[in-house]
């Protein structure tokens, strides 16, 4: 087998069989293959896609590149959320322990910040002394304490997208539905959970620019993770304007307490609740979603997942007094407040737009290796659908120095769309995509 042809192969639309996959990526992990073949595969995959079958034998095959968290001696349920990725996407924060009062185990292994996509472990390490990189033993000891653990992906996990997501992230190549499908679920397979609740994201600061591809997206990670054995569900979400009215590292989790003291932002709770409400379902405490989302805010409300949330700050190396004082303080002295450039109302923030002032404020990053701020993000104080008179105050920006607060707040201001008339709400949750056992799909 060569590799050029297996490139010819998929560049003229056919079909591979698992064992051209087998030779491609095995290769590539090996080392024997280099770069620029497994580039110009990738190329070919994102003009040409992949069959179901060739989806699900690249997942498997990448899935078997490293190893698999072991959870044996950790009672379940054991029920994961993913999201594809946004801009003020703190949900798993909330979820965590709101998923583990209801006695669901969460083994949440997360990723870092990249372009304008904000990262859960960046956002856990704004906290002083909080440990992300938990070994094995460490992290099931802890699922069993607290009911969830927050760490990085091990090195051994899934090495192959390791190498693979590094070369497509900068060969043009991340957008594409069967790549995705593969790198997230055989990375979320092989950290162990039963079950799994997509958050699966479209708009401008999603990968998915719209609903119609952020649908194929959800089916085809909802198909792959069923045949894999995995009870999996999707939420199809909105993503083209910032979940919450903060972004940032520590700001983030700053408003992650607020959601668990109940005192969130109403579209970050609303979205928040309905993965939560699928957690419980497919964790077996709820017999449908409504009931799930009852449970969730009569959890909420006993605080119960706060006290979990303060726990596991303690149980990873950080102090949950500090973190409390911390919190409405922990700023960087570099700041500015930007104001309405009319009269009317605002009609939308480009979530994108913000991501990319969020690289430049340090919430974010370019490269893997860029440093990150704690204490760099933005708070807004109005959000689509706000009236405002020009001038009102309409966010603070907080940035890592002063070359980055100036190359961000024109980014910022231009980030922030108006209307004369009030503009029709935001639709939050667009769909569900695979009901377990089959069911019917239901449209939100
Ligand atoms: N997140 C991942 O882990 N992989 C992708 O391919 C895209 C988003």
């Amino acid at each position: 087998m060569r590799a050029v042809d297996i490139i010819m192969n998929k560049r003229s639309g056919k079909e591979l069989s698992r064992e051209e996959i087998q030779f491609l990526i095995g290769g590539y992990v090996a080392g024997e293959i280099p770069d620029y073949q497994v580039s110009a595969w990738a190329m070919a995959v994102f003009f040409q896609g992949l069959s179901p079958a060739e989806t699900a034998a690249l997942t498997e095959l990448m899935l078997k590149s490293g190893t698999v968290m072991d959870l044996s001696g950790v009672p379940g349920p054991l029920v994961d959320k993913h999201s594809t990725g946004g801009v003020g996407d703190k949900t798993s924060l909330i979820l965590a322990p709101l998923a583990a009062s209801l006695g669901i185990r969460d083994p949440m292994m997360s990723g870092r910040a990249l372009g304008h996509t904000g990262g859960t472990l960046d956002k856990l390490d704004s906290i002083p002394g909080y440990r992300t990189n938990l070994q094995a033993e460490e992290f099931k000891r802890l699922l069993l304490k607290d009911g969830f653990a927050m760490t990085g992906q091990t090195k051994d996990i899934v090495p192959a997208d390791r190498l693979l997501y590094a070369l497509r992230d900068v060969t043009g190549t991340v957008e594409s539905i069967p790549l995705i499908t593969a790198s997230i679920l055989s990375k979320k397979v092989a950290e162990g959970a039963e079950a799994l609740v997509l958050d699966v994201k479209y708009g401008s600061g999603a990968f998915m620019k719209n609903p119609a591809d952020a649908e194929k997206l959800a089916r085809s990670m909802v198909d792959t993770g069923t045949a894999m054995g995995k009870k999996i569900i999707a939420l199809l979400t909105d993503m083209d304007e910032p979940l919450g009215n903060k972004v940032g590292n520590f700001l983030e989790m700053e408003e992650s307490l607020d959601c668990l003291e109940g005192r969130g932002p109403a579209d970050l709770m609303e979205v928040s609740l309905e993965l939560g409400a699928r957690m419980a379902l497919l964790g077996g405490k709820a017999a449908n979603a409504a009931e799930g989302r009852r449970l969730c805010e009569e959890a909420l409300a006993g605080g119960r997942p706060r006290d979990l949330f303060l726990a596991n700050i303690k149980s990873q190396g950080g102090d949950p007094e500090k973190f409390l004082a911390l919190c409405g303080n922990y700023r960087s002295p570099c700041g500015a407040e930007i104001g309405a450039a009319e009269d009317g109302f605002i009609s939308r923030i480009d979530a994108w737009k913000v991501g990319r002032a969020g690289v430049d404020l340090g919430v974010g990053r370019n490269r893997t290796e860029d440093p990150v701020s704690p204490t760099a993000g933005v708070q807004f104080h109005r959000k689509s659908g706000a009236a405002v008179k020009k001038g009102d105050s309409l966010m603070t920006v907080w940035a890592k120095d002063e070359a980055g607060l100036k190359a961000a707040l024109p980014r910022l201001a231009e980030a922030v769309e108006y209307s004369k008339t009030a503009p029709a709400p935001r639709r939050l949750i667009l769909k569900e995509i695979g009901l377990p056992a089959g069911g019917p799909e239901k449209t939100a």
